[in-house]
């Protein structure tokens, strides 16, 4: 079994071996920045020498269920376990009521099935019950139900009695205080069979709170069976089973090109049987089983499933990037590297991109019409697994990638396949690299990794032609980063732009995360939310400020006189704190408590301590928009010190005078926005004047500018 931790040092390691030979060819190229100069500092662009071009993909996102992302998270269903089937053995989430002096009682009922996804139902016994006298069940939602002014919810169940109970149910939300109803509605014809109900529930004017419960009654005595049981809110676009709008605004802010999904961890599963298995994920929600995400440790109702994370693709303009099961899970146990045993998975892969691409007239085409969907979705690269350097049998992603490749290019022959380690004996299209760093002089001092890659020797295997860096962080703050960890991204964004000739595509990681206690299992997170609201961190509006202001040639730029601090890296590999140092260890029911991972890396040998080192304090990019010539040059002055700037630029003939910059600061590495304070730091446009081919600008400490130019050629 190996660990989170285990698993990204041993990739760390391997990524060592370009890392090694990249330094020393970087070192003599970066010497100049790398020294704190006496000269100013200067920046030359010259907008004739275009050395790579920003791929319309570049800026996606990463997602998996993790931090409770979907369920409790953009999946706007409010019922947390609504099949019962979360704690085999506790009913969890749900409480009996009785009220009135009325009472009755509740149990998992394994006899009386719901259907083959769902074995069993929730019983419900009236012993006595009339007048005000009533009993049912109340659901506590995902750190509570909310409820807001004139807003209509939506609730779906199923049930059946025995002879002699047609209703009326009660479904209203009720205050914690057990009487302030804020919502309610009716049903009655509850037969001996199962049945599909559905009610709306419309609010008056009342209080923006979470403290509330979804709470089912009734006042006449009987039996009843619930098999599945639903509440949602209003959801972005008004999708059935859809997502909450105010995190599908936040990240349409990011323009983002691609999603990435559905893992990470989340993909692979500690076991075969916990995988992703994207079969049990489509069609309708009440028939999907659900399973135990045991990479994470609570439970998936997968009502995000393939079909629903594919709608988000569409709402939001992006292209998937489908990550496929690649016969390995997290306790090496599932590891399947014989061909005979592969080739069910190999199928599946193969059904399932057929599913996303395939038209109406192939199986798979033909069921995703069935789920709603008639027309195919583009899709350009699939990923063959996830973090396989994880997998320490010799040879063995090797021999899976190849398998897949071969399958996946006979098939599909237009795909770009991903490899999320390096592989000998078949030419990736892309690698996957994925980069999780400790703290902003650490993630800054790998800022300039890209620049040397480009003259490696091709002598690690067969290079993959473009680079996905599909995970990364500066992972400082919790539970999302604060202005430290953003100016130590700003430094790796730049670095990756600025090397948009390979670097395809970028992601950072994870996306979201609740911000409620034991909310979180993996620090530091994009986006924080709570059960009424969300917010970005200053890392998600860096995202969203490259992600609008940026060309599409990369432009040739030197920078000279740069400021540099001196700085000592820590002894070892290490990805820093996956969660809080004293969180409570997540507990899923009568599951127990999460098997604990070994913090960061084990050593074989004594720990060196690696020598000090110079990091720049400030970086750089320059690019064009090919079409209105506009050049936006990114500034990242990491320095507590404002630091003027000598521009340079060459190869136009002339620049006007008034342009723009967009700014994000924060007062310190400290600072940073929450749920409180959600807009502490946002980037702020201002115009300025005084610009030519030759200028100096004076860029505030802590800051990330683009400087927007208007040019004439
Ligand atoms: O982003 C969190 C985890 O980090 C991902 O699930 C995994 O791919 C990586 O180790």
């Amino acid at each position: 079994m190996k660990t989170v931790s285990q698993r990204f040092a041993q990739r760390e390691f391997k990524a060592g071996r370009f890392a090694v030979a990249a330094t020393l060819l970087a070192f003599a190229a970066q010497s100049a920045l790398l020294a704190q100069s006496e000269k100013a500092t200067e920046i030359k662009i010259q907008a004739d020498q275009v050395t790579g071009h920003v791929s319309p993909l570049f800026y996606g996102i990463m997602t998996e269920e993790i931090n409770y992302s979907y369920d409790g998270g953009l999946y706007a269903e409010l019922v947390r376990n609504r099949n019962f089937k979360e704690d085999p053995k506790d009913i969890v989430h749900w409480q009996l009521v009785q009220e009135g002096g009325a009472t009755g009682s509740m149990s998992l009922d394994t006899g009386t099935p719901f259907n083959e996804a769902v074995p069993l139902s929730l019983k419900v016994v009236i012993d006595k019950a009339g007048g005000a006298g009533r009993v049912g069940i109340a659901n506590d939602g995902f750190w509570g139900i909310p409820s807001k002014p004139n807003t209509t919810y939506k609730a779906t169940f199923y049930a059946k009695a025995a002879p002699g109970f047609t209703g009326p149910i009660t479904l209203a939300i009720v205050g914690n205080d057990g009487t302030s109803i804020r919502a309610s509605a009716q049903v009655s014809g509850i037969t001996q069979e199962w049945k599909k109900f559905e009610a709306t529930l419309t609010t008056g004017n009342v209080p923006v709170t979470a403290e509330n419960k979804f709470v089912l009654t009734a006042a006449n005595p009987g039996t009843i069976w619930f098999g599945f049981v639903s509440l949602f809110p209003p959801t972005y676009k008004d999708r059935p089973n859809g997502f909450r709008p105010d995190i599908m605004q936040l990240l349409a802010g990011m323009k983002p090109a691609f999603l990435r999904f559905p893992g990470g961890n989340y993909l692979e599963g500690n076991t075969l049987e916990t995988r992703f298995d994207w079969k049990k994920t489509i069609g309708d929600v009440a028939q999907r089983p659900g399973h135990f995400n045991d990479a994470w440790w609570y439970w998936s109702s997968d009502g995000m499933g393939l079909l629903e994370f594919l709608n988000w693709c569409e709402d939001l303009n992006m292209e998937p990037v489908l990550g496929v099961y690649a016969g390995y899970s997290l306790r090496g146990g599932a590891r399947i590297t014989l061909h005979s045993r592969l080739q069910p998975y190999i199928q599946e892969a193969l059904e399932e991109i057929e599913y996303v691409t395939g038209d109406a007239n192939t199986t798979w085409g033909a069921r995703r019409a069935k789920d709603g969907h008639p027309a195919p979705f583009k899709m350009q690269y699939v990923e063959v697994g996830n973090e396989d350097g994880g997998d320490n049998q010799p040879g063995s992603y090797e021999t899976r990638f190849a398998q897949f490749y071969d399958a996946i290019k006979a098939k599909y022959p237009n795909l770009k396949v991903i490899a999320t380690d390096p592989v000998t004996t078949r030419v990736a299209d892309v690698i996957d690299e994925h980069y999780y760093r400790r703290s902003e002089e650490e993630m800054a001092s790998h800022a300039s990794d890209y620049d040397s890659r480009r003259q490696l020797p091709m002598g690690f295997g067969k290079a993959p032609r473009e680079v996905f860096v599909g995970e990364w962080a500066t992972r400082v703050g919790d539970p999302t980063p604060t202005w430290t960890a953003a100016l130590g991204d700003a430094a790796w964004m730049v670095g990756m732009e600025r090397n948009a000739h390979l670097v395809k595509m970028e992601g950072y990681a994870p996306l979201f995360t609740r911000v409620d206690p034991d909310g979180l299992q993996w620090l530091t997170d994009l986006i924080g939310y709570n059960t009424l609201s969300a917010y970005g961190s200053p890392s998600y509006y860096l995202q969203s400020m490259f992600a609008t202001y940026h060309g599409d040639d990369v432009l040739s730029i030197t920078a000279s006189g740069v400021p540099s601090k001196e700085w000592l890296p820590p002894a070892g590999f290490g990805i820093g704190n996956v969660v809080r140092p004293n969180q409570k260890v997540q507990t899923a029911g009568s599951r127990g408590p999460r098997p604990q991972r070994i913090p960061i890396v084990p050593q074989t040998g004594p720990i060196q301590q690696p020598a000090p080192q110079q990091v720049p304090l400030m970086h750089f990019d320059a690019t064009r928009d090919s079409k209105t010539g506009a050049i936006y040059v990114k500034v990242v002055n990491r320095a507590g010190a404002a630091q003027a700037v000598h521009v340079a630029l060459t190869g136009v003939s002339s620049v006007e005078p008034n342009g723009r910059t967009i700014t994000l600061t924060g007062s310190g590495p400290d600072d940073t926005n929450s749920i409180t304070e959600p807009t502490k730091i946002v980037p702020v446009i201002a115009s300025v004047s005084g610009l030519s081919t030759d200028f100096t600008r004076t860029f505030p400490p802590y800051s990330v500018s683009v400087l927007e130019l208007k040019t004439a050629k």
